[in-house]
């Protein structure tokens, strides 16, 4: 995970975001995601203080995660308070990637604005990223209201 993740963030700094994604595409670390969300909205708690799920609620003083993976990190309509390093991040936020990054954001975005110490413990990470994963699907299918 270490070795993605400095494929991820060095190829962000190095080159175009193409190569990037392609890396990213290429890991079979996805095996290692195998998370229980229940227990990931636990884990999430204090996320929340500064992060919301639910597309309607918008930005806290973090950026909303509603269907977050697949976008582009740092750029967000919207939220004015990224930091330069992730104003300027070129990688898509996938499960792995961020996986690796919540180990430690601070040590993998020197400068990162996100005041956390993220989520040391691989299980609890992985729970956390099957539970970002949940939220995003469940709201999405949710039936029209009439
Ligand atoms: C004290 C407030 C705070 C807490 C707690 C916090 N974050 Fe953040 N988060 C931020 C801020 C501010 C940013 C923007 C960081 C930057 O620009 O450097 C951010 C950025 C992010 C991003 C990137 C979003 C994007 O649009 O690219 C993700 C993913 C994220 N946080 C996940 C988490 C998770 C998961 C937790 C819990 C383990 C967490 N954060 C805890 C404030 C917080």
């Amino acid at each position: 995970m270490r070795r993605l993740l400095a494929a991820v963030l060095g190829c962000w700094l190095l080159a175009p975001a193409l190569p990037c994604l392609a890396q990213v595409d290429s890991t079979p670390d996805l095996s290692l995601l195998q998370g229980d969300p229940q227990r990931g909205r636990l884990v999430f708690g204090p996320c929340r203080t500064c992060h919301f799920t639910e597309a309607e609620a918008g930005h806290g003083n973090g950026p909303n995660l509603y269907r977050i993976f697949g976008k582009v990190a740092g750029k967000q309509p919207g939220f004015d308070y990224y930091s330069a390093p992730l104003q300027a991040a070129q990688f898509v936020w996938t499960p792995a990637v961020m996986y690796a990054w919540l180990e430690n954001p601070m040590a993998a975005t020197p400068g990162t604005s996100m005041m956390s110490a993220g989520v040391p413990d691989p299980r609890r990470r992985a729970d956390l990223i099957a539970y970002l994963q949940q939220v995003s699907v469940r709201t999405a299918t949710a039936p029209a209201t009439p």
